[in-house]
């Protein structure tokens, strides 16, 4: 039941499940930024020797990334996270077309897109959201048919948050060019690949597409820090105004010791791919076949093979999410649920409605997101515990879901 984080609060040791959430700073990436802190604090912009230092790890962080996501150099920038990312190609792309053009995005995006999707439609841009199927996977015809004659931006993530749905985006890709070469027409791909880095390949020439947004932190990376790849060639406006770093594309003096980092973790992550996956596989299916035999009525939301291997989504009939992970809080296990607390209300998640799942049920819903330390031991002690709660959940009536 060790997990990493034993290490940081050894009086309450924690079985963490959530690292579709956010994950813990590798040792290996903290040693990388940890210069950057201190001796090599230089501005990059400033012309003196320890500032070439800054400049230098910069450089070598870019031509690393950009190395993994095979494209050039000056195709990455870096941001202050995957939001930021998502927000910039989304409205800093729309707000270089002359006409209004159409938005296409999935139900199921993250709110990073659909909310600075539903800003730049104040302007007068056309907002269209695609359906995805029960498991939240958008069939590439329904974006094949929403595109018109107007320019288009297209925002469909690779892999969900959630229930970790993968997207077929070189197909989408393929459609969106064909459709633009036909109609004479500027479509624009964009896909958040935030939760896919470290799971799933990231050549965006395989992908098609011309942005792909990043975060550090669920990589073990830090927070605050992320890339977009940003296609040569493919004009985009800056978000961020200012002294013109990033090549005028994101202004503001370069957050060193995060881009190191945010490199040393990518590395990191794509090195060891392919073991995650498998590793992960492994202990995602001993947990549900655990959970399934354990927990009476639960479901698997998950898609049996087109999803992140190192998630399990689940409902259990009859209950809500919150007192469930109360429950496992209190056993000292970290896991996320299918709604989000705002301003007192419990919302289910956009996701699971959107998959078209009951709001019930989505409020029954439970993810979770193992890691590369996540062990058998983490699993059996998790499902006896998750066992556990259900039944002492369902046996008070005043706990059954409203
Ligand atoms: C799919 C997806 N996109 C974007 C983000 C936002 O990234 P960041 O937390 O770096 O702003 C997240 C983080 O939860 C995410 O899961």
């Amino acid at each position: 039941m060790a997990t990493e984080l034993n290490h940081l609060d050894s009086d309450s040791p924690v079985i963490y499940l959530d690292h579709a959430a956010t994950t813990p700073v590798r040792p290996e990436v903290l040693d990388a930024m940890l210069p950057y802190f201190s001796h090599a604090f230089g501005n990059p912009s400033s012309l003196y020797a320890i500032a070439g230092e800054s400049r230098n790890a910069i450089d070598e962080a870019r031509a690393q990334v950009a190395a993994v996501l095979n494209c050039r150099t000056s195709e990455i920038v870096f941001t202050g996270g995957g939001t930021e990312a998502d927000n910039m190609a989304i409205k800093g792309v729309a707000s270089t077309f002359n006409e209004p053009a159409d938005i296409i995005v999935s139900d199921v995006e993250h709110h990073a897109v659909i909310h600075a999707a539903e800003q730049i439609e104040r302007d007068g841009h056309h907002v269209i959201s695609v359906p995805v199927d029960r498991y939240g996977i958008v069939n590439p015809q329904d974006v094949a048919s929403n595109l018109g004659n107007r320019n288009a931006i297209i925002s469909i993530m690779y892999a969900n948050n959630e229930v970790g749905a993968i997207n077929d985006i070189p197909e989408i890709s393929r459609i969106a060019k064909k459709h633009a070469a036909e109609r004479g027409t500027t479509v624009i791909v964009h896909t958040d690949a935030v939760q896919a880095s470290g799971k799933l390949p990231l050549d965006v020439k395989s992908l098609g597409v011309d942005f792909l947004s990043l975060s550090a932190h669920k990589i073990h990376g830090p927070k605050g820090v992320g890339v977009l790849f940003a296609r040569r060639g493919v004009k985009i406006d800056p978000l961020i105004a200012g002294g013109g770093q990033e090549r005028q594309r994101r202004s503001g003096t370069e957050n060193v010791p995060g881009i190191v980092g945010m490199d040393a973790a990518l590395i990191l992550a794509e090195n060891e791919r392919l073991q995650f996956c498998e590793h992960t596989r492994a202990i995602r299916d001993r947990f549900l076949a655990a959970v399934t035999e354990r927990v009476d009525g639960v479901t698997i939301n998950n898609h049996p093979e087109n999803s992140l291997p190192h998630i399990a989504h689940i409902s259990i009939p009859g209950l809500e999410g919150e007192p469930m992970l109360l429950g496992l809080d209190f056993k000292g296990i970290c896991a996320s649920s299918g709604s989000a607390c705002s301003s007192a209300t419990v919302e289910p998640s956009h996701v699971l409605l959107a998959m078209g799942m009951s709001r019930e049920l989505a409020q029954g819903s439970l993810r979770f997101s193992f890691g590369k330390d996540s062990t058998q031991d983490d699993v059996d002690y998790t499902v006896n515990a998750l066992a556990e709660v259900v039944t002492q959940l369902r046996g008070m009536p005043s706990m059954a879901a409203r």
